[in-house]
């Protein structure tokens, strides 16, 4: 064998491999884009003081938020704007149930919630915890919140820096959307009608 066919024969083995790795043996494109890893196990405590976990809501659409009940303005816009939606769906969203989790467990004990959701929907709730199930909830949700305290204030008293998404979760229990600020209610109410 001469040195040019060593190299010839060489070059079309790297080749063969190279065609065989692309076609035959690399793991195949997902079908499907997957959905992004949001949501998933949590324990925390809904507005009568009853512990509750993410089993307890299988079946059930839930429309989650993060928020606090002191918040001066961002949850309340949220709050109503998911109202409004549940209000447009009417019958149809029987299967949805829309859920407040506050990121202030210090402030917002059951009995504050229970007043605090009632102001929107009757059928919002209000779920709280210990910190530690709070930051595991706001983790599995991707959310970032933190503790600001107002300058020339009471010292103990402080507001809560947090993301505002409101996330449509599906009876699985499983992430489907998202809707960030400027989210109309009618743009959820006709998002949820596609599954409904
Ligand atoms: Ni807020």
């Amino acid at each position: 064998m001469t040195r040019r066919a060593f190299y010839i024969g060489a070059a079309l083995a790297v080749g063969l491999a190279v065609v065989a790795w692309r076609y035959l043996l690399a793991p195949p494109e997902p079908q499907e884009v997957p959905r992004p890893a949001i949501g998933g196990p949590f324990t925390l405590v809904d507005h009568n003081g009853k512990t509750v976990s993410e089993a307890d809501f299988r079946g059930q659409f839930m429309l989650v938020y993060f928020g606090y009940t002191f918040c001066p303005d961002v949850c309340p816009t949220a709050l109503t704007i998911i109202a409004d939606a549940m209000n447009l769906l009417g019958g149809r969203g029987d299967g949805v149930v829309p859920v407040f989790i506050t990121v202030d467990p210090e402030r917002d004990t059951p009995e504050q919630l229970r007043m605090y959701v009632s102001h929107f929907h009757p059928r919002l709730v209000g779920l709280t915890g210990t910190p530690e199930q709070v930051t595991a909830a706001a983790k599995a949700y991707r959310v970032y919140y933190a503790k600001v305290p107002i300058e020339d204030g009471d010292p103990d008293d402080y507001a809560m820096d947090h993301s505002s998404v409101i996330y449509l979760m599906g009876p699985d229990g499983k992430y489907l959307d998202s809707f960030g600020t400027g989210a109309t209610p009618e743009k959820i109410a006709a998002r949820l009608r596609e599954f409904l």
